[in-house]
C-alpha cells in the first residue's frame, strides 16, 4: 500500500528516472512534460476510468492520423497550444503583420507562378480577388527584392485541393516571386469560411464544448527571404462576424486584409514585414 497519499515521492521517483538523458534541452522537456502531467493528475485526481478514456481517445485519435491528417496537431490547433508556441516564438511588433500556425493542409513545391498569374483553376466556383503588395524589412523598412511568398487556401467547398478529388492538383497554391522593388501581383479565390476536420475524436470534443468548428475566411501565406525570418502567416478578412470565434484562435487584428470590391472585382492590398534572421521552412505534413 503506497504511503505517500500525495504522489510527490512518485513524481520525484518519476523525474530521477530521467534526470541521466544527457541531452540538456531534452531533459528539460522531459522533465517538465512529467512534472506537469503529475501536476495535472493531483489537480483534478484523475481517476482509473479517467484514465481509461485518456489512452482509449488517444487510440482513437491514431485511426485519424496518417500522411494526410493528423489528429494529435489537429487536437493542439483547437486547444490553442499551435497557436501559443507561434506567440511565445515569432512575437512581432503590432505595426508588423502577425505570426499564424502553419495548419494542416500546407503542401510544399507548390508550382512557381508569374507575376499577376492566378492560383485558381477556371472550373473553380466562387470570386476572384487581385492581390498585390510589398515585402519590407521590418528593421529598415526597405523592400526586400524578391521575396518568395507562398499561399495557399481552401475552395468554397471548404476543402483544400489535396483533401478533395474534384480539384486539380495543386490548385489554389502557388509560389511567387516578388520584384526589384518588393512588389508581387498575383490573383487567388475570394476566402470564405470553412470548418476544420470535425469527423474524428477532435470533433467529438468540440461538439461537446459547443466549440464552433468554422475558421473565419483567410489565405495561408508563407514569406520567406535569404538572411530573414521566414514569416507564417495568414489573412483574414475585415468585416468576417466570425473573426473572434477562430476554432484555433489564430486570427487577430494583426492578420486582416481589406477585401474591397470596386468595378465588380476584389482588390486585396496587403503588405507583409520580415524580420532579420535565418530562413527556414516548416515541414509540410503533407508530402
Ligand atoms: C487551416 O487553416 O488550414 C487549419 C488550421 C488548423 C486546423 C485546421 C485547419
Ligand atoms: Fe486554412
Amino acid at each position: 500500500m503506497n504511503e505517500d497519499k500525495t504522489g510527490n515521492a512518485i513524481t520525484e521517483k518519476a523525474l530521477e528516472a530521467y534526470s541521466r538523458i544527457e541531452n540538456k534541452r531534452l531533459r528539460e522537456l522531459v522533465q517538465g512534460l512529467i512534472r506537469h502531467l503529475h501536476a495535472f493528475v493531483k489537480e483534478v485526481k484523475l481517476n482509473d476510468q479517467e484514465f481509461e478514456t485518456a489512452w482509449s481517445q488517444m487510440e482513437e485519435m491514431a485511426k485519424f492520423t496518417g500522411d494526410e491528417r493528423n489528429e494529435y496537431l489537429l487536437f493542439c490547433d483547437v486547444v490553442g497550444i499551435s497557436q501559443l508556441i507561434e506567440a511565445i516564438n515569432h512575437a512581432r511588433s503590432q505595426s508588423a503583420v502577425g505570426s499564424a500556425l502553419v495548419g494542416p493542409f500546407f503542401r510544399a513545391n507548390a508550382p512557381k507562378r508569374k507575376r499577376g498569374e492566378s492560383i485558381v483553376s477556371d472550373d473553380t466556383k466562387g470570386d476572384r480577388v487581385h492581390i498585390t503588395g510589398t515585402v519590407y524589412d521590418l528593421t529598415t523598412n526597405k523592400p526586400i527584392p524578391g521575396a518568395v511568398l507562398d499561399l495557399w487556401q481552401a475552395a468554397t467547398n471548404g476543402l483544400y485541393e489535396n483533401q478533395d478529388e474534384n480539384q486539380p492538383d495543386y490548385n489554389l497554391r502557388g509560389r511567387f516571386q516578388a520584384n526589384e522593388a518588393g512588389r508581387f501581383e498575383l490573383a487567388a479565390l475570394l476566402p470564405t469560411p470553412y470548418p476544420v476536420p470535425t469527423d474524428g475524436p477532435v470533433g467529438e470534443l468540440m461538439k461537446l464544448a459547443k466549440h464552433q468548428p468554422y475558421r473565419p475566411a483567410h489565405i495561408h501565406f508563407i514569406v520567406s527571404a535569404p538572411n530573414y525570418e521566414t514569416l507564417i502567416t495568414q489573412v483574414f478578412r475585415k468585416g468576417d462576424d466570425i473573426i473572434d470565434e477562430d476554432p484555433v484562435f489564430t486570427a487577430d487584428r494583426t492578420m486582416i486584409g481589406e477585401f474591397r470590391k470596386d468595378n465588380g472585382q476584389y482588390r486585396l492590398q496587403y503588405d507583409f514585414q520580415l524580420k532579420p534572421g535565418i530562413s527556414t521552412m516548416p515541414k509540410a505534413p503533407i508530402p
